[in-house]
């Protein structure tokens, strides 16, 4: 049966009949007006709920629906009391770092597929705040430092999902950077650092991918709070941008002005409580309230369920098709940062090191975390591809982690909806690493963090790692080589760690982000080379925190008060990342880009077309190595000198050729809209192109030029 009779039966079988928006309102009280825009109480769920975050109300006289919406950014987020599963995939964060579009928009169709079987109305994802601090807590559930990745691949996952006929919510618009005081922080930016960063991501995907709704932020934006402001929510976004969808607010953890909410262009607000819906009943009497904006609010909802409603009859997901999606993209993802002819691996036994070869993380923890059927882990994977593992150090660690979990479980029964805190590394003793350098061939250790929302990451034991994790990468590193014997270090994070003092000491290094679910069976392609990595850094990794232009702009004390608590101060301004790196010559320890392969590739035959519309840039890549490998590109620009001060270098354009087998060639042809040369002038209120001579520069990250070429504009 098609979607569109099943979707005509549904809401006849619920008496819920299309009608049109404005027909409806012109019978809805303003009571029920008022109810129709905050959502309902969690109290009046139906029992048939499976843990979902929020609903809306119903009004079936109206064939106005009860809409669902659920999180999250790494898959559907259901109640883990409920016995219902879903597919948990790789972090945002991971699979930015896949630079293919084409591959995300699988991930969100999948995610939205799923959706759709439990009957959820709006996935409340994807994250697209730019990662401006390494500490952010929610990073990994935002794609890239750069508002062009982190456009594309938000608008990729949203048209993914929305061809279920599910809603994407793209969140949180705008500058919530830190979770420190989400709440009430105070971010002063810049208007050039506004439109050029902090916007510029929201805005390609609001223009290429047309999100049914998006998220407001908690936090406040140069004085106003985000979800009060006009000149972003009404004017910016729906205005300037033409988004058409409907504007939800962030869940109300603080009390706000519903009256100013409204008016500034929220048009549901979440989670929703009874003062809301008497803040806008009195609002509209005193006069507070426009009916004009609660109309339009409620026209939104409406319109919201003609978009996302498919009736209570569908059949619960199949997982398999999210399972192997979710496998394929944390391949796609991993980031093959070192390797020094370890990988891939020639065979031998391994002696799997690291709590996490145990325990893996497989998704964050908050909003983004996912209830999925089942994790595989990376001794699990190695046994089930044949590869023998040491059974000494299997028998200790599958012991320790069966015992310290469920000692966790039982006394954090409060957070289990959002996932656990991690167990902590063992400290092994120097006789059982030299065993295990006698026994095996060679050795793997893996090394994890978590994050989540409402709390910002850690300088000490989280950023930089902890006392047992440094003894074990050197003492392990230090007893295998002693043995001729080579070590992997597997990375299992949710945000950049410092590696600069580390990174010397194994002969590789593969970090497979937050992998999801099946990230145990990745790790394990991508280490034997049945997957080749082809994952590139969305983010710097720098050499020290303290590196980082927002250093010292954001709590990473955990100030009581004041500075970075009450108001942070984004005084970098538009160097962010890579273009504060590159501009000033900022050592790293591995750039934005940066990741390596199991085959290499030449480019060739670089071609620049700039007409007044666009630039054209185009160029063979061949596979110059021994294995089929997929590159990934970029494509950056500098400006010509006498415009507005710029970064040296801007990421303009990027793509990922298919898998060419060795001695393969593809011609790849990426185009540069002339309005994206342009720059945000604060003074004149106005994008600005400068006449001149670009360079073009193309290469696989922001440092390392492969071909270089320059266009005119006049
Ligand atoms: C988070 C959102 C999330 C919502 C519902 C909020 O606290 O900031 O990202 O979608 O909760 O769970």
């Amino acid at each position: 049966m098609s979607k569109r009779i099943l979707l005509i039966l549904c809401l006849c079988g619920l008496g819920v009949l299309p009608l049109k928006a404005q027909n409806t309102l012109d019978q809805m009280s303003l009571e029920e007006k008022a109810q129709c825009v905050v959502g309902l109480k969690r109290e009046l769920f139906p029992p048939t709920n499976k843990g979902v975050c929020a609903r809306t109300v119903a009004f079936p006289a109206y064939g106005i629906p009860s809409l669902t919406l659920a999180d999250g950014s790494s898959g559907l987020r259901l109640s883990r009391r409920e016995s219902a599963r879903a597919t948990a995939f790789p972090s945002n964060m991971a699979i930015a770092s896949s630079w293919d579009q084409e591959l995300v928009q699988k991930i969100g169709a999948a995610a939205g597929y799923e959706a759709l079987g439990y009957q959820v109305n709006v996935l409340l994802a994807p994250g697209m705040n730019i990662i401006r601090n390494p500490l952010c807590g929610r990073n990994f559930e935002y794609y890239s430092e750069d508002p062009l990745l982190t456009g594309k691949i938000g608008a990729a996952f949203v048209k993914g999902v929305q061809s279920n006929g599910v809603g994407s919510s793209i969140k949180h618009f705008t500058c919530n950077n830190q979770e420190t005081n989400r709440g009430h922080n105070n971010a002063l930016v810049s208007m050039r650092a506004l439109r050029e960063l902090y916007l510029k991501g929201f805005e390609i995907c609001v223009k290429e991918a047309s999100p049914w709704t998006l998220m407001t932020a908690y936090n406040s934006l140069n004085g106003l709070p985000v979800q009060e402001s006009p000149a972003l929510v009404t004017d910016i976004l729906r205005k300037e941008w033409g988004f058409d969808g409907l504007v939800m607010t962030d869940w109300s953890i603080v009390p706000h002005n519903t009256a100013a909410q409204l008016h500034a262009g929220n048009d549901l607000f979440m989670p929703g409580s009874d003062n809301q819906v008497q803040d806008i009943i009195q609002g509209v009497g005193s006069g507070a309230i426009d009916m004009a904006d609660l109309d339009r609010a409620c026209a939104k909802v409406i319109e919201l369920g003609r978009r996302t409603w498919h009736g209570t009859d569908l059949e619960a997901p199949d997982l398999a098709p999210g399972a192997a999606v979710s496998r394929l993209a944390a391949c796609e993802s991993a980031v093959l940062m070192e390797n020094n002819g370890m990988l891939p691996l020639s065979g031998g036994q391994a002696a799997l090191f690291g709590v996490r070869s145990y325990d893996l993380v497989a998704v964050g923890s908050g909003s983004a975390f996912v209830v999925c059927p089942h994790v595989v882990q990376i001794n699990e994977a190695f046994r089930q591809a044949g590869i023998p593992t040491d059974p000494e150090l299997e028998d200790l660690y599958t012991k320790y982690v069966a015992f310290a979990s469920a000692d966790i479980e039982a006394n954090e029964k409060v957070k289990v909806h959002i996932g656990l805190p991690l167990l902590p590394e063992l400290a092994l003793s120097q006789t059982l690493i030299e065993k295990a350098a006698e026994r095996d061939d060679y050795a793997v250790i893996t090394i994890g963090r978590t994050a989540g929302e409402g709390i910002d990451r850690n300088l000490e034991d989280d950023y930089y790692l902890t006392e047992t994790e440094k003894e074990l990468i050197g003492r392990v590193c230090a007893t295998f080589h002693a043995k001729g014997k080579k070590v992997a270090v597997v990375l299992n994070l949710a945000g950049i760690i410092e590696t600069e003092s580390w990174k010397a000491l194994p002969d590789a290094i593969l970090n497979v982000w937050l992998p999801g679910q099946e990230g145990g069976a990745a790790v394990c392609d991508l280490l034997t080379g049945a997957a080749n990595p082809s994952g590139r850094l969305a983010v710097t990794f720098p050499v020290d925190y303290f590196d980082a232009p927002s250093a010292l702009d954001f709590p990473y004390d955990h100030p009581e008060a004041g500075k970075n608590y009450d108001q942070t101060r984004y005084d970098e301004d538009i160097y962010v990342g890579y273009r504060y790196y590159c501009t000033r010559g900022k050592e790293v320890s591995y750039p934005f880009g940066h990741g390596l392969s199991y085959t290499s590739f030449d480019y060739s035959k670089l071609k620049i077309k700039a007409s007044r519309s666009k630039v054209v840039v185009s160029f063979t890549v061949t596979n110059s190595g021994g294995v089929e490998g997929k590159e990934t590109l970029g494509i950056y620009v500098s400006a010509p000198a006498g415009g507005l001060d710029k970064p040296s270098w801007e990421l303009k354009a990027f793509g990922k050729t298919r898998a060419l087998a060795p001695g393969e060639s593809e011609k790849v042809s990426l185009e540069i809209p002339a309005g994206d040369l342009a720059s945000y002038h604060p003074v004149k209120g106005k994008w600005v192109t400068a006449a001149g001579v670009y360079g073009v520069r193309i290469g696989t990250n922001a440092e390392k030029a492969i071909l270089t070429g320059k266009f005119r504009r006049d």
